[in-house]
């Protein structure tokens, strides 16, 4: 949980990409870097990955992102989270992909309403990886079934 909780050591830094390359090598998907071409060849990271943590929801996959502060605000986090997605329904054939934040982190909110997932009260779960009591424990869950998605997908490409 150290990545969603502040910026990382190198050491924390390296034990996550790590962690990323073991995913991929087990998986075949995992998060991938983000590069925005012409402007930076790394910005973040953006993918879809099995947590490891057992949960009312799990086993799932879940898409999620993390970018560099200054690459904010323009589009990046839903465009590269639509190829993820893209990945996961058609490649993967998953049925079903979530996606989970602190109830506060309405950029990070505003990302999953933009992709067309929904969240319901009922989902709502503390964080098994942190600790009861801290002001990150509490969680909110989004869903998307590929059925969902199709739908989203046949009508922004309707809208042109
Ligand atoms: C979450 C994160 C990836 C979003 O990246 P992004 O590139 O800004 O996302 P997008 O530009 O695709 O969309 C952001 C949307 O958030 C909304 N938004 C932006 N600022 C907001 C604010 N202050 N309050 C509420 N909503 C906001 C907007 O709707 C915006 O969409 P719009 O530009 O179409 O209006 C980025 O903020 C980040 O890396 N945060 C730190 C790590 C993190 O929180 N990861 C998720 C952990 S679950």
């Amino acid at each position: 949980m150290e990545h969603l909780l502040g910026p990382l050591t190198r050491s924390q830094s390296n034990a996550l990409v790590g962690r990323i390359t073991e995913h991929f090598l087990r998986e075949g998907f995992g998060f991938w870097a983000v590069e925005a071409p012409g402007i930076a060849s790394f910005i973040g990271m953006v993918g879809i990955g099995i947590p490891s943590y057992t949960a009312p929801f799990t086993p799932c996959v879940e898409v999620g992102w993390r970018l560099a502060r200054q690459y904010w605000r323009q589009g990046f986090a839903t465009e590269a989270a639509q190829a993820a997605l893209e990945f996961g329904f058609e490649t993967v054939d998953l049925s079903e992909i979530v996606a989970l934040t602190v109830p506060g982190n309405a950029r990070s909110r505003a990302v999953m309403s933009k992709l067309g997932m929904t969240r319901t009260a009922y989902d709502d779960f503390d964080h098994p990886l942190v600790p009861a009591g801290h002001p990150l424990t509490r969680h909110v869950l989004y869903r998307l079934s590929k059925e969902a998605w199709l739908r989203t997908r046949g009508l922004s490409r309707t809208l042109g």
